[in-house]
This record gives structure tokens, C-alpha cells and sequence, in this order.
């Protein structure tokens, strides 16, 4: 396997947009800061949806802004024009619309048909273009839906394609409640690589039922190298009833280490952005090796 891997960091927004607690704007920015400090230079940071729908991204406007000192680059969520209107003002480079492979989530997440989001992009889009915007774009429930079951690839390839013909630069792949399986997954990449090149194509998946590295791997041997993950594990969205979170960034770095792919992460400073950030929603990490490397701490710390 060639030994690149971009590593796109969404705790910040997908990560904290189903909890419960409230994390002051202070805290996302200290949370983003510390990211960027692990190595992690590509950080969804919010979105700017309707407060109604996702009242954990409010004043996502005074993340990006807090974070615009860091050198990194920083991704929001832009459902529609009036949230890329919103986005500009804060001075947003990138963005990246979301659209899903079945009606069902498409209708619970976003309140529109799958094609009505898409004709929707379309003025986002070129108004992106103009202002020299990149447009990352995501389709959900591609291995599965929480209303619709089975999700067909060419479901999939269909929507990739509009997102690329409307000139999204990458498309992500989110295995929205994570019921994806390795062979599911390959399956899948080989066929959206059909309809728009794999070297533009991440990998966004969920971690419920245990699958996610194991299927990471999988794209990784059909050449996917973009991966989506989030610190500690930490996510899920509120649309998808039962779905936990992304597949924790630290087991991602972990797993490309041991294959001798330099990530350019600090898995220590990883864990103490983690630990900080798991500190104030009340619970552990649920990542194995963030478990794994702070049951080693106390050991050597109480010997
Ligand atoms: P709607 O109700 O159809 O929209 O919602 P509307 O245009 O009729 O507007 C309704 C209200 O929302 C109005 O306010 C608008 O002003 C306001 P009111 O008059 O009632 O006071 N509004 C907005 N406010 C702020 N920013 C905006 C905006 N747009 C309208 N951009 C809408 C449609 C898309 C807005 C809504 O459903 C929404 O915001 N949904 C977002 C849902 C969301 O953020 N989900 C989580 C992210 S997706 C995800 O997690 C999956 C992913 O991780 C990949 C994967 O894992 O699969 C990306
Ligand atoms: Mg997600």
C-alpha cells in the first residue's frame, strides 16, 4: 500500500453535535487548538445549520474565528445558501455540503428529497466557485439507513457523481449508523471509483457495531486514502436513532502506524486533547487505544 493517508479530523462537529452537555464556544476552540497541536491539521470545526435542528453548532461563527490564528485548515457544514452566507461572513475556506443516499435520512436530517438537496448544492456551489470556496461533500447512510434498510451502491454512485459533476473536490463516504462490513465496504469504493476517481474519495465511518477499522482497512486496500475520524471517538448525529460515534482518530493513527504510515499525528497529544475533551461531556473516551494507553499511564504513574 503506498504510504499516504489524509486524516480528517470531525470531533469538533460531528463528534460534539449529539451531546448532551453544552461545550461553551472557549472550550471548542481550546478542544480545535489542541487537535491542531496533536498534528492534526484538517479539522471540521461546526456548521451552520438551523439552531433548531443541532443547538450544539451555535456559534459555530466564533469557533472558526477563534481558530483562524492556527495553521491549519478548517471544514464547516453548509446545509443551504443562507448557511453559506453565514459561513462567508465568518470567513470559511471550506466547506462541505451534506446529502444522503436514501430518502429516508435525507427527509429526517435535512427535510428534503435526496434530489432536492442536490438542486439545492447547485446555487451553493457556484457561489462557492466564485468566491474561490472548496466544497468537500458527504453522503450518508452509504452502507445502510436507520428508515430504509438496504442502501444500494449504485444508490451511492449516484449521488457521488452529482456531488462531483457539481464540483465538490472529495466526497465522503459516511457509513452513517456504522452496519458496514469489510466486503460491503470495498464493494462499495470500487463502485464509486467507477464513477469519479478514488484518490477524491474519503472514507466516514461509524463505529457502532465495531466494524469501522476493519472496514477502513478494506477501502485502504482499493486504494481509498482519506479518512474521516474523530478524537476519542466521540460523535453520531441525532438523525440516525442508535448510531455512536466515528471511528476514533487515535485507533485510526494507531492502525496506520503499525503499517508504517507516517500520519504526522502525536498519539500523546492526541490523548490529552481526548482526556480534556472527554473530561467535559462526562465520559470516558470510548476508543480502545485511548482506554489502552491511559491504563498504561496510571500503571507506570503508580509504580
Ligand atoms: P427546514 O426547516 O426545511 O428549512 O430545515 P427552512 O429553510 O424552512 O428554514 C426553517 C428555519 O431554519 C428558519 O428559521 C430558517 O431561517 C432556519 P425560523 O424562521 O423557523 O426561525 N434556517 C437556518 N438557520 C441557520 N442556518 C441555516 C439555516 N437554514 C434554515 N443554514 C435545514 C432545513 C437543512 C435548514 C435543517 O434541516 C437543518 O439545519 N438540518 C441540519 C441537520 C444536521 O446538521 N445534521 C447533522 C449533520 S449531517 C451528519 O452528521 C452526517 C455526516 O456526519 C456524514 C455521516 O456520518 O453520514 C456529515
Ligand atoms: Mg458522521
Amino acid at each position: 500500500m503506498s504510504d499516504t493517508v489524509r486524516i480528517v479530523e470531525v470531533g469538533p462537529r460531528d463528534g460534539l453535535q449529539n451531546e448532551k452537555t453544552a461545550i461553551s464556544v472557549a472550550d471548542r476552540i481550546a478542544f480545535i487548538e489542541a487537535l491542531v497541536g496533536a498534528g492534526l491539521d484538517t479539522v471540521e470545526v461546526g456548521a451552520f445549520v438551523s439552531p433548531k435542528a443541532i443547538p450544539q453548532m451555535v456559534n459555530s461563527d466564533q469557533v472558526l474565528r477563534g481558530v483562524s490564528h492556527l495553521a491549519g485548515e478548517f471544514h464547516v457544514l453548509v446545509p443551504n445558501e443562507k448557511g453559506f452566507a453565514a459561513a462567508r461572513q465568518a470567513g470559511a475556506r471550506v466547506i462541505a455540503v451534506f446529502a444522503s443516499a436514501s430518502e429516508g435520512f435525507s427527509r429526517a436530517n435535512i427535510n428534503c428529497s435526496v434530489a432536492e438537496s442536490i438542486a439545492r448544492f447547485g446555487p451553493v456551489l457556484s457561489r462557492a466557485k466564485a468566491d474561490g470556496v472548496r466544497v468537500r461533500g458527504y453522503i450518508s447512510c452509504v452502507l445502510g439507513c436507520p428508515f430504509d434498510g438496504e442502501v444500494k451502491p449504485q444508490a451511492v454512485v449516484d449521488v457521488a457523481k452529482a456531488l462531483w459533476d457539481l464540483g465538490c473536490y472529495e466526497v465522503s463516504l459516511g457509513d452513517t449508523i456504522g452496519v458496514g462490513t469489510p466486503l460491503k465496504a470495498r464493494h462499495l469504493l470500487r463502485a464509486v471509483a467507477g464513477a469519479m476517481p478514488m484518490a477524491h474519495l474519503a472514507m466516514h465511518f461509524h463505529d457502532t457495531y465495531g466494524q469501522a477499522l476493519a472496514n477502513l482497512y478494506a477501502g485502504m486496500e482499493e486504494g481509498a486514502r482519506v479518512i474521516d475520524c474523530a478524537a476519542g471517538g466521540l460523535g453520531g448525529c441525532p438523525y440516525a436513532p442508535g448510531a455512536t460515534g466515528n471511528v476514533a482518530t487515535e485507533d485510526v493513527v494507531y492502525m496506520l502506524e503499525g503499517m508504517g504510515i507516517d500520519t504526522g499525528v502525536d498519539i500523546a497529544k492526541l490523548l490529552v486533547a481526548t482526556n480534556a475533551v472527554s473530561r467535559l461531556i462526562g465520559r470516558p473516551p470510548v476508543s480502545r487505544v485511548a482506554a489502552a494507553l491511559n491504563a498504561k499511564k496510571r500503571i507506570v504513574s503508580s509504580e
